[in-house]
Formats: C-alpha cells, structure tokens, sequence
C-alpha cells in the first residue's frame, strides 16, 4: 500500500514560477546545485548551495534540508535533495535519494520537482526511477495496524506530484515516463503486499483470488487449476507439497497476448504460502519470516500486472504453483516418492526442500506448451543467501545469452544479479537409488543442487531460474523499502518481458 496515490503531471516554464507547497530540488555532492536550484535561488536572492553548506549539507545521497520560502518564492518550501556524485548519478541513486524523500514529501499537499538527467543514463529513465523511488519510499505495510504508531511518518498526504521538464524534453515523452514509474510502483507495492500478508490470511487460495481480481482489473486471461484439477493433471509435487496443511493447493496460469503467433515468454515462481519445513521441519528463528517464501510467485503475478498495463509486443504465459509446507497428518514424510507432472518422480528425503518439487511440476507444465524460454524465481535456498548476501539474487540456466539478458535487465532496473554455475558434475548429488532424482545433494553447493534438479523437468526449452532467497525479504529497512518484503525483483523481470518485445 502506498498510502494515497498522488496524480502525477509535467510542467514546462522555470522551478521559480512554480506554486506548490513544496519544490524539491536537487543536488550533488560538494554541494553542488542540480537543475533550478540557481534559478530559484536567484528568484529569492539567496545563494542556496551556500547557505546549505554553511548548514552542514554535503549534498550525499538521500540528504534533505528544507527551507521556507517566508512568502517570497512561488513555493511555499523549498528543500534540497542530495543525489551524491554527479558522475555517479545514475537512475538507480536517483530512485534511491527519491525513496529517502519520500516521507519529507509526503507532507507537502503538492509537490514539484526537478530531476537530474544527462548526468548518467537518459532522461526517460531518470524521470521514471524518480517516481519509482518516491512511490516506493512511501511504502507501508499498516493494513495490520489498527492504531497509528507515534514514531512512524504519516501516510503521505501528497495529492499531485509535478515534474518541471526542460524545454529538451519533451511532453509526451515525459509523461509516458511517469506513467511506467507508476505502473512499475504499482505492481511493485503489491508483491510487497502480497509478501508481508501473513500466511495465515495469504493462502494458496488466496493467491489464486487475488490473481483472478487482478486479471479481471488489467485484461489478462487467468484460469485456476483447484486439487482435483491438479489430481487429474499428475501434479504430483504440488500435491505432495501441500498434504500436510488444510489450506489446499492451487495452479494459477495467467496468459497475456500482445504479440500475435510468437512462441511465449513463460513464467513461473515459488508460491509455497508457508514453509515450516514439513515433517524435517525448522527451527523457531529459521521459521519466522516465512511467510515470504512465495515471494516468487508475487514476483511473477505482480510482474503480469505491469506488462499487462504497459502492453509489450510479446506473448507471456505464467503457471504458478501454490501450496502450504506444514507437517500435518497427511504430510509426505522423508522417504516418500513423488511423481511429477510428465512422469518423473522425485525422492523426497527433506520435507524442507519443497520448492523444488512445487516448481517442477509447474516447468515440466511450461515446457509441454514449448514456450520461447522459461523464466523462474524462487526463495529457494538458504545457500544463494550465504553465497551472495541479501543484495543480490543468483542466477542460473541452460542459456548463456538467457542468462545475459536477465543479469543485464537487473542490472538496469537497479535490482543487480550474479550468476552461479549448474556444475553437471554436481548431478551426480542429486542421483536417487529409487527414484529418478532425490530433492536434496550435499551440504556444500546447495543453490547449484537445487538448480540443477529444476533443469530436469525444463526439456530443451531455454530456461533460467533466479534464487532470491536473498533479495526477496529484508529484516530492515533501506532507501526505498521499510522492513519486509521488497519486490525485489518485479522489475527485472518486467524489463527484462519488455526487451524480448523489443528484439521480436
Ligand atoms: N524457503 C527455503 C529457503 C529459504 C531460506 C528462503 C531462508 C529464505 C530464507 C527453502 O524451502 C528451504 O528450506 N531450503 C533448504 C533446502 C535444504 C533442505 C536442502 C535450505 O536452504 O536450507
Ligand atoms: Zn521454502
Ligand atoms: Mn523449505
């Protein structure tokens, strides 16, 4: 939730014959003034880079100082932003120092503000991270809440958000840029919300409810498959996977049509709504977030949202798979064979590496309709985490360019990757004495092992899987999320959708 959404525009003309109740302007490091804050400090006779500085203001990312305008400016507030070094103002720092400003400017009614580009990266770009950034920051979670915390900021009381375009630009261009900021802020926020809702309310059924509504709100085409469709259909790790909990599990396929007869991109994510771990289950500390591990499937749900909205030229198919990992009377114990959606079967012998054996039914799925690529994400594993800290996710996948494409949309969208090897010589961990594979290897190379058991189900269709057991949840806040979920990360993949348009 992003509290009151605030209508964005563009306005040509100088930062100093803008009204608004706040001009938010910035700056880099030294101080040195961004666009307008001369101009406005012209019209106030003062040298604003100079009295911050005096102040205390180094211009570092994510600084703010206000000043009031005592009824001699057009605006009512002043207040400059920092953005750090101007040669490293790239749009990423931009949505990072609009995430800082967002709770400054959720104060202000209405707000207008200039945005730094030719800096690094073109403007469009810059233009729509600062949305992103500002959108994102104002980010809560508080459905839970039911009397407002004294030390928190208020929800934002923002109704408009204009942005002062240099005559280089131009409108349409620039207002298609708040748009994609906005659809992107969107679909973002509700992966978060979808991530933070507790497991208790956020079941598998509930998934697949919020996905219909969705659908219904941006054009997609959304069909459920309930337990007895998954029976019917030998999705015998979905099942499997949810036994153990009341709460039944769901196949939710969405489709999107916007590029006539070419194969499809497909997408899938990790949707198990808990994971205690089942029968081999987890300790008090490992289980306490949870709750986010079908942060996957919200990355994918939300992503199909966006692309729904931005219209790329290119066919999508999502099939994600939901089930609750709990270790009731029904649960699969250790031991248990599993047989998967196309026929092969799976050892279990940790009830804990669960994710696994949902996704692989839902890639064998994908596979059968012989998809251009296939697409995962996944809070798969603790070891992605160890591997590559919270900040990265881990990429792995039978195609080298695949691989690429993904590594650079993340890089791009602010939401960086790294690619780990499917080291074959690692299959042989995963060999099962009595079933096709087992759904654990060793200790050490876990991430690997849990990739190189979801390639058995891909067939030859290209395909990449995302590790964001990292990235997904943060246990604190930063400069464009509070403590939670992330939405990391829903823009990579719409980035990434919108590209292969581009290239077909
Ligand atoms: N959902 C967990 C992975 C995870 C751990 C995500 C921590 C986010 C934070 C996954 O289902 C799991 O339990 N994986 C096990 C696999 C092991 C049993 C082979 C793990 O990583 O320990
Ligand atoms: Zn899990
Ligand atoms: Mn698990």
């Amino acid at each position: 939730m992003v509290g009151s959404v605030p209508r964005f525009d563009v306005a040509t003309g100088s930062p100093a014959k803008q009204r608004a109740d706040l001009l938010l302007l910035p700056a880099f490091q030294g101080p040195e003034a961004g666009p307008g804050v001369r101009e406005v400090g012209r019209a106030l006779d003062v040298e604003i880079t100079a009295l911050l500085e005096e102040n205390g203001f180094r211009g570092s990312l994510g600084e703010i100082s206000t000043l009031p305008t005592l009824g001699r400016g057009e605006a009512r507030t002043v207040a400059v932003l920092g953005l750090g070094p101007k040669d490293e103002a790239t749009s990423e720092r931009i949505r990072r120092a609009a995430g800082r400003a967002a709770a400054t400017a959720g104060r202000y009614k209405t707000v207008a503000a200039t945005v730094p580009a030719g800096g690094k990266g073109p403007w469009r770009e810059a233009v729509q991270a600062f949305v992103e950034g500002i959108l994102l920051g104002a980010y809560r979670f508080d459905r839970y809440k039911v009397r407002p915390v004294e030390d928190e900021a208020p929800p934002p009381r923002w109704d408009r958000i204009t942005v002062l375009a240099p005559p280089r630009w131009d409108a349409k261009g620039a207002r298609e840029a708040l748009r994609r900021g906005e659809i992107v802020a969107e679909a973002v926020s509700w992966a978060r919300d979808l991530v933070n809702t507790p497991a208790l309310d956020a079941t598998p059924d509930f998934l697949a409810k919020e996905a219909r509504r969705m659908s219904r709100a941006v054009g997609l085409e959304c069909n459920v498959l309930t337990k007895a469709d998954l029976e019917k259909g030998g999705f015998g790790g979905i099942i499997g996977v949810g036994r153990g909990s009341e709460n039944p599990p769901r196949l939710i396929e969405l489709r999107y049509e916007g590029g006539g007869r070419g194969k499809p991109v497909a997408l899938t994510g990790k949707g198990v709504t808990f994971d205690s771990g089942g029968l081999s289950i987890k300790d008090a500390k490992q289980m306490e977030w949870m709750k986010s591990d079908m942060a996957g499937a919200a990355t994918m749900l939300a992503a199909m949202r966006a692309i729904a909205r931005l219209k790329p030229k290119v066919n999508v198919i999502a099939a994600i798979p939901s089930a609750e990992n709990l270790p009731g009377g029904a649960a699969i114990r250790p031991g248990d064979v599993l047989r998967h959606r196309g026929g092969k079967t799976s050892e279990v012998l940790n009830t804990d590496a669960e994710g696994r054996l949902i996704l692989a039914d839902a890639l064998a799925y994908l596979a059968e309709r012989d998809p251009a690529v296939i697409v995962d994400a996944a809070t798969l594993t603790g070891a992605a985490m160890i591997a590559l800290g919270q900040e990265l996710w881990a990429v792995m996948g039978s195609d080298r360019a695949l691989v690429r494409e993904l590594l650079d949309a993340g890089r791009d969208a602010g939401e960086p990757g790294w690619e780990l090897p499917l080291w074959t010589s690692y299959r042989k961990q995963i060999k099962s004495n009595v079933a096709d594979v087992k759904n654990i290897g060793d200790r050490y190379g876990g991430a690997i092992t849990a990739g190189l058991f979801l390639k058995e189900f891909v067939g030859d269709v290209p395909w990449a899987h995302l590790d964001i057991a990292g990235t997904a949840f943060a246990e604190k806040g930063g400069d464009y999320w509070p403590a939670g979920a992330t939405g990391n990360p829903v823009r990579t993949v719409i980035r990434f959708v919108e590209r292969r348009a581009r290239r077909s």
